[in-house]
């Protein structure tokens, strides 16, 4: 049932382009630059958003809190659900409250999604699994369509749910007039491509680099992981991965934030993984990297193909197909899929079963 694979994870990595395709099939209109999301919200009827939800779905949200301020122009915030349920928070009919899950059913979400409803904040859920518990308390189900995730750790689940949130940041854009046809039409372009993009990034040749790479780090004791913007989140996400599968510790930081502390951390014993991909902000990033070299740290890069222009800042490079950058997060989290996974595979982990973990967590 693993499909050849030698373990869900990894089947359920090469299922992503599927798992996109069934999420954004339907739903984006090239012709009218509209997004049809069948959800029966009235985007003029909350001032705010929270985002709510654990762990992967977390990281998913914070590339949403990016989106929907940048597209949309709605202030965000984002909470891990079990802080939001005892931090008292300021909500009110006003609140649009979007709790993420894959299996709909993690307790600290759902009764978050409870203490919302409470002060009258309307629900959306950003969810996998049909007809699960969250499902049926949300006011509206944005489903992802990811289809059944067995693996722990979340993978296809989590580029679903980047998916859906641009999805919902141009709907709201639209809605609210803050994008143009013409950029709306764009960024669903964007959109389009990706399963496209993240097949082009599951070549045997692609994977192959990535597999090298892994395997010429995974002696490392510790990993620190930086990005910047909406890739930020892509650098947590990573790992995360590699700390739940591998079991070595891995830190990831805003990449500006580095030499805010984090710097002291490095020396030739410190792999630094830097999502570096096409972006505004990318000089900045580079300059950063530079900042890891002076001290000798092992810089790993995700580059956008063809930029060979700053391959030599890196001691090992992982090319990505280009993306528009609005987009990026979901291609650039399979690269870093890939390396947690053979990183984990190289130590003989079990990459379906990492300890202490359960794949939904219906405990406090
Ligand atoms: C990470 C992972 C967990 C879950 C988290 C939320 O790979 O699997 O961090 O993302 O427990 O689970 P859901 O999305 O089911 O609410």
């Amino acid at each position: 049932e693993k499909g050849g694979y030698d373990s869900y994870m990894m089947k359920e990595i090469y299922e992503q382009p599927n798992a996109l395709t069934n999420t954004l099939i339907g739903r984006l209109h090239d012709d009218t630059g509209e997004v049809n999301l069948d959800i029966n919200l009235d985007p003029a009827s909350f001032k705010r958003i929270s985002i709510i939800a654990c762990g992967t779905a977390y990281y998913a949200g914070m590339v949403g809190e990016y989106l929907i301020e940048q597209l949309a122009r709605i202030p965000v915030d984002i909470d891990v659900a079990s802080e939001y349920r005892y931090r008292d928070p300021l909500v009110s009919e006003h609140t649009l409250a979007i709790v993420m899950s894959q299996s709909g059913e993690t307790i600290d979400t759902l009764e978050a999604l409870r203490e919302a409803k409470k002060f009258g904040a309307k629900t959306l859920g950003i969810i996998n699994a049909k007809g699960s518990s969250m499902t049926r308390e949300v006011d509206d189900t944005l489903y992802i369509h990811a289809g059944p995730e067995i693996g722990v750790a979340s993978t296809k689940a989590y580029t679903s749910m980047v998916s859906a949130m641009l999805m919902l940041a141009l709907w709201l854009g639209r809605a609210r007039g803050t994008l143009t046809e013409d950029q709306s039409r764009e960024l669903l372009h964007a959109a389009r491509e990706l399963p496209r993009l993240v097949e082009e990034s599951l070549t045997p040749e692609r994977v192959e680099n990535v597999r090298a790479i892994a395997e010429k780090y995974a002696d490392a004791r510790d990993f620190l992981f930086l990005g910047r913007g909406v890739n930020s989140p892509t650098a947590y996400e990573g790992a995360l991965k590699l700390k739940e599968i591998s079991y070595i510790h891995a830190e990831a930081y805003a990449a500006g934030e580095m030499k805010h502390g984090p710097i002291a951390l490095i020396d030739e014993h410190m792999p630094v993984v830097v999502v570096a991909t096409e972006s505004k902000l990318l000089e900045k990033t580079i300059s950063n990297v530079q900042e890891v070299r002076a001290r000798k740290g092992k810089v790993i890069l995700v580059l956008s193909e063809g930029d060979t222009e700053n391959a030599r800042y890196g001691d090992d490079v992982i090319y990505v197909p280009r993306a528009h950058e609005m987009v990026s997060p979901v291609v650039n989290a399979v690269a870093l899929q890939l390396l947690a996974i053979f990183i984990a595979e190289k130590l003989g982990k079990d990459v379906d079963k990492p300890r202490n973990l359960a794949k939904a967590v219906t405990v406090e």
